[in-house]
């Protein structure tokens, strides 16, 4: 048995997601930040088999069942270690060393690796057609036409499929391959009238799409002209799915900072063939998440390049959504209404399009731009309505240095003073920050800036210690009445966990057994906290040798000081605004919290912690 670097078994579990392979065996509904669904390890009726895309980990709240990507398949196919790793590496493109040596190949394995090989025979053929055969006169006229040039049609493998009904057939019978593999490859398309098979591609422009390491994983198909549809994909295979290829991104040059993203295969050649080598294409869907955690391997900086009607800008909303997200900067280059990319750089040349690169908006802008769509600025209700939406762009925003600026930007635009509009924002973030803290600073757009990190150095410091003892507060019968006597749920920072401590009260106090199952029927309404709470149960490691105590007084510490920092603002506005009465009310609430945190600091301190 051949043993593989653990660098390249890393790569592969990196690579992989393990929503994606899970989906072939189970269909997964979203709920909060986890998908779940049936448990296909033990038979039941109601879905509590879960999986954090976070982690990369699943977990059953029937059966008890967990653990990561290699785990699932070598359960699921009874495979050893090295089968899925096998076959996993394929699926994602690594390449294993001295993969002949290591023994039995598994189906799978090989038949996505005939699928590959049939590809890219496919591939030629198409490619040999466009170039040499007689037929293919018009389709050569046809990219001449759109001004394709030789050299991209070959960069980019370009080809067209004959008319005929069975020109890839025949040509694929020459070489021994028969309809049922090329059926695999969806390269063709049973008869409806019974037996045999037709071409899918028939006097079609063909491009050949290819993943990350250039292997060709399936075929988008143009008519010359007119004709329904338009363009025609491969279907899904065991190797393609459009929702997980982006179109060119094998060709993109990692070293280099942007990507363009638009939406069709011409405009990304014709941007290639401009001179704009970083340019990509969704497949003729919306952006997916897949999409973006690609991007994100190769880039830290999206240009999204959309057509600019109403859809398209639907298109760069939800784009912008999940590429924000996935942790990356996002730009939106503004088209003149009704052109694409190819069509503008086609008529106004290289160099407007890099004007139109350069000036670029933030996708904030982007956003508060779009927020004035029917609205009149001028009058009262339109300058309200905006604010409204402004206030709530303006407070996703976590770097406060970003935000101070944009909250100039728009109080001297309107007119308004800069405190109204940090009052709004405060309101929106203090109801929203708080249920988020943890995938919200994980994924925020921060710069550099020591202030912003420090900050959130904290904030994961108490989602952690909250955590841990909600994990040691299930798994461990012993301990749930001590922090009962010590900790009301309250205390918690984080609302999903709030959520998850007062079920688990409720439970201990009913006298009911506090079991991982029980808890999840219990938040069932709540799906934020249900994926919680598979989160943490799915946390590998014990918080160990920690002292029961000292969480308890740490969850308890980083309440108080949260809770001391809000009253201190209160008291200020209070004071700002002359209520007296209310401030020095709020004062002695003040004084009591902080006595109550120095208690607890020479406790802790006392014990060894902090
Ligand atoms: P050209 O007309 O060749 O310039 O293509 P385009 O990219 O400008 O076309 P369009 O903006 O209409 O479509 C953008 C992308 O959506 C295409 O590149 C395809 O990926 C996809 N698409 C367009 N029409 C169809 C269709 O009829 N079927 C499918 N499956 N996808 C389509
Ligand atoms: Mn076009």
């Amino acid at each position: 048995m051949g043993f593989y670097p653990e660098e390249i078994i890393r790569e592969v579990r990196d690579k992989a997601d393990i929503v994606e392979i899970v989906s072939d065996y189970v269909s997964l509904k979203k709920r909060g930040e986890n998908y779940v669904g049936l448990c296909p390890f033990h038979s039941e009726k109601t879905p509590s088999f879960t999986i954090s895309p976070k982690k990369q980990l699943f977990y059953c709240f029937g059966c008890g069942v967990g653990g990561n990507v290699f785990t699932f398949l070598m359960k699921k196919e009874n495979w050893t270690f090295p089968e899925a790793l096998r076959w996993l590496a394929e699926r994602v493109g690594v390449r294993l060393p001295e993969e002949e040596t290591l023994g039995k190949v598994s189906e799978a394995f090989k038949l996505r690796r005939e699928i590959f090989e049939i590809n890219k025979m496919a591939s030629e053929y198409y490619h040999y057609t466009l170039l040499k055969a007689p037929e293919a006169e018009r389709a050569r006229r046809y990219l001449a036409s759109r001004g394709i040039l030789a050299e991209t049609a070959e960069k980019f493998n370009l080809g067209y499929a004959l008319p005929d009904w069975d020109g890839l057939i025949k040509f694929m019978r020459s070489k021994g391959i028969g309809e049922d593999a090329l059926l695999k490859a969806g390269l063709v398309i049973p008869k409806s009238s019974g037996r045999g098979f037709y071409d899918r591609f028939r006097d079609r422009i063909i491009f050949p799409i290819k993943d990350v390491t250039g292997s060709v994983v399936g075929f988008g198909g143009r008519t010359l002209g007119k004709g329904e549809p338009k363009y025609l994909n491969s279907p899904e295979t065991p190797v393609f799915n459009k929702r997980e290829h982006l179109y060119g991104l094998p060709m993109i040059n990692r070293e280099e900072s942007r990507i363009i993203l638009v939406e069709g295969y011409m405009d990304c050649i014709s941007l290639h063939q401009h001179g704009f080598t970083q340019a990509v294409a969704s497949l003729g869907t919306s952006l997916t998440e897949q999409q973006a955690k690609a991007l994100k391997r190769y880039t830290d900086e999206v240009f999204i390049a959309y057509d600019s009607d109403t859809a398209g800008q639907a298109a760069t909303l939800r784009g912008i959504g999940i590429l924000v997200k996935e942790g990356l900067r996002v730009k939106v280059i503004t088209l003149p209404e009704g052109k694409d990319p190819d069509e503008f750089i086609k008529a106004r040349g290289k160099e407007a399009f890099e004007e139109l690169v350069t000036s670029a908006q933030n996708f904030i802008d982007y956003r508060l731009n779009l927020a004035k769509n029917g609205l009149d600025l001028k009058s009262q209700d339109g300058k309200l309505k905006f604010v409204k939406r402004a206030v709530l762009i303006l407070a996703e925003i976590e770097d406060s240095v970003e935000r101070e600026l944009y909250v100039q930007k728009i109080s001297g635009e309107l007119n308004i003073p800069r405190k109204t509009l940090y009052e709004d924002i405060d309101k929106v973030r203090s109801k929203s920050i708080m249920p988020n803290i943890g995938s919200k600073y994980k994924n925020s757009q921060l710069r550099d800036n020591n202030k912003e990190l420090t900050k959130i150095k904290i904030m994961s410091g108490f989602y952690e210690v909250e955590r841990n003892l909600l994990k040691m507060m299930i798994e461990d019968d012993g301990v749930r009445e001590k922090v009962m006597e010590k900790l009301p749920a309250y205390n918690f920072i984080d609302a999903r966990h709030r959520k998850i401590a007062a079920a688990v009260f409720e439970m201990v106090q009913k006298n009911d057994p506090v079991t991982p199952k029980d808890l999840a029927v219990k938040l069932r309404d709540d799906p934020d906290a249900a994926a919680e709470l598979a989160n943490i149960l799915m946390a590998k490691e014990k918080p160990d040798g920690v002292m029961i105590d000292d969480l308890i007084n740490r969850v308890k510490e980083n309440y108080l000081k949260l809770a001391i920092k809000k009253i201190r603002s209160e008291i200020h506005r209070a004071e700002k605004i002359g209520e007296i009465k209310k401030a020095l009310k709020l004062l002695s609430t003040y004084h009591r919290l902080k006595h109550e945190i120095e208690q607890l600091k020479s406790d802790l301190t006392r014990k060894g912690g902090i």
